[in-house]
């Protein structure tokens, strides 16, 4: 969606009641608000309130609550005081520099502005792009990392500024909060931060000691991230198929494929629902078999009212962009209530090294950086909110998808939880299903479209279609609907209703 600064007398147009433009100026300022797509200059902000100030102090606050409505967009430190726009009018020339610097077009009824700068539109071309534009309120994206972070951009360029000033960027005070914090989130006694999802998985089975000659148990249906990490250690990957209605591993499968090898089993929290941990701790026990959770995608779920992240003897989280709690980049976390994995794993991230220039083990450099870190301790503070906006987003998809035939709808487990990370449903007629949202400018993506065993990387292991014939059945007919925390509830009906036109035959 393009994005839209409005310049002052398009609002003065509003709250000074300008009655030749009135009713153009509102109409384009709800565009932009209805599409969050309207943006102003910080430039501007101040000439406004002066010039509003002077009449009286409701207007005042009208225009304070109109402000917080729209997007800020800073104004650009790179000024050039020759340029023809600068020298004809400043204010005009520093909203050009804020357009320029998020790719934005910007809304104007000043003539002179309009001649001088081709980045203007003047409200009688806005208003023939919302008619022929009236379609775009229907195009709903499967994911839009922006708008997901939208709410916590200010907070963090105050982050952002603490890094920078604090000139620390390694291993230093944000890293150290964070970690701290996601413990107590995650009520274990022990976080440390690494620098992605995979690593985390990776730094977990060398702190058990895990290797060459060991067999760990790993659900088929999973992201390949879980396999990988166990291939990187040298130990041996044993497949478990998932349960079809909870997509997660079947606990109760488990036990049959424990052998005098198996060391470990790793559960993941998939699409972001808990597994059954508690019945997979169980088997654990009874085997003597450390437990390794992938929490990548379940940050917040819960198996029998106890938290993902805290049955294992080590646990491995992601905080990459998309997931629930997602960085600005790629980052990662270990949560542990041993406190001797814990030292191992503080010591493996960082070249095994518990001093500097001592190096004790052959480590690794996966370290989480100061700003990805200060940019979670944000984001944490949101995250039960988040989740719990997520669970209403499906309990919406749930409650309008009802009786599809032929569209299988997630399910929980008996005592788990899900904090939707994804909303995956299910249908023979996958494909054409999404080629028909894709149509509809409904944004949908499958996750996986081809298992961890059939994958080209893994064909060393001489597995072939059929070997894990759930696994199979997922890839070849999942399908994740759009979602994210502030998803609203008419955008979930559109999809709904696409949904349903499909299945209807249209
Ligand atoms: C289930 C699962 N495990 C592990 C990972 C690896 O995380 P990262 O991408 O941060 O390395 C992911 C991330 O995509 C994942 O979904």
């Amino acid at each position: 969606m393009e994005k839209y600064i409005l310049d002052n007398n398009i609002l003065l147009d509003i709250l000074l009641l300008n009655r030749d433009r009135k009713a153009a100026s509102i109409k384009a300022v709800h565009y932009c608000l209805i599409n969050k797509c309207g943006y102003i200059a910080a430039s501007s902000i101040h000439s406004i309130i002066y010039i509003v100030s002077r009449q009286n102090a409701i207007l005042l606050a009208e225009t304070w609550a109109l402000l917080q409505k729209l997007n800020v967009c800073k104004t650009p430190s790179y000024i050039d005081y020759n340029h023809k726009l600068a020298k004809s009018d400043i204010e005009d020339y520093l909203i050009y520099l804020s357009a320029e610097a998020i790719g934005a077009k910007i809304l104007t009824s000043d003539k002179d502005f309009l001649n001088n700068c081709d980045l203007t539109i003047s409200i009688d071309d806005f208003q023939a792009i919302i008619d022929s534009n009236f379609d775009s309120f229907k195009s709903i994206p499967f994911l839009s990392l922006r708008q997901l972070n939208k709410p916590f951009e200010s907070v963090f360029e105050k982050a952002y500024d603490e890094v920078i000033k604090s000139g620390w960027y390694i291993l230093g005070n944000q890293v150290k909060k964070f970690e701290i914090n996601y413990a107590k989130f995650n009520k274990t006694q022990y976080c440390i931060g690494v620098g992605n999802g995979l690593d985390a998985l990776v730094l977990s089975l060398k702190a058990l000691q895990i290797g060459e000659g060991d067999e760990v148990i790993v659900p088929s249906n999973t992201y390949i991230a879980t396999w990988l990490a166990v291939s990187y250690v040298g130990a041996t990957i044993v497949p478990v198929e998932p349960h079809i209605d909870t997509y997660n591993i079947n606990a109760d499968l488990i036990e049959s494929k424990i052998s005098p090898k198996t060391k470990a089993i790793m559960p993941v929290n998939l699409y972001g629902q808990a597994a059954e941990l508690d019945k997979i701790e169980a088997i654990a026990k009874k085997h003597k078999l450390f437990v390794i959770e992938d929490n990548a995608q379940a940050q917040g779920a819960t198996c029998n009212a106890k938290l993902t992240g805290t049955y294992g003897h080590i646990n491995a989280t992601s905080f990459y962009p998309g997931k629930n709690l997602g960085a600005l980049g790629d980052a990662g976390a270990i949560t542990t209530q041993n406190s001797e994995l814990a030292q191992k794993v503080e010591v493996l991230r960082n070249y095994g090294s518990p001093k500097k220039y001592f190096n004790a083990v052959k480590g690794y450099n996966s370290r989480l950086d100061e700003m990805q870190a200060a940019f979670l301790s944000v984001k944490l503070a949101d995250l039960d909110t988040d989740n719990n906006k997520r669970i209403q987003v499906a309990g919406w998809y749930t409650e309008a998808l009802q009786n599809i035939w032929d569209l299988i709808l997630p399910k929980l487990a008996e005592k788990c939880t899900s904090v939707y990370h994804l909303y995956i449903v299910r249908t023979k007629r996958r494909n054409e299903l999404q080629d028909y949202l894709t149509q509809n400018k409904i944004g949908t993506v499958i996750h996986y479209p081809i298992p961890p065993h059939l994958q080209e990387a893994y064909s060393d292991l001489g597995y072939k279609k059929g070997d894990f014939p759930l696994a199979e059945e997922i890839a070849e007919t999942c399908l994740s609907l759009p979602i994210w925390p502030n998803m609203q509830k008419n955008e979930v009906l559109i999809v709904c209703k696409s949904i349903k036109l499909f299945f209807d035959g249209e």
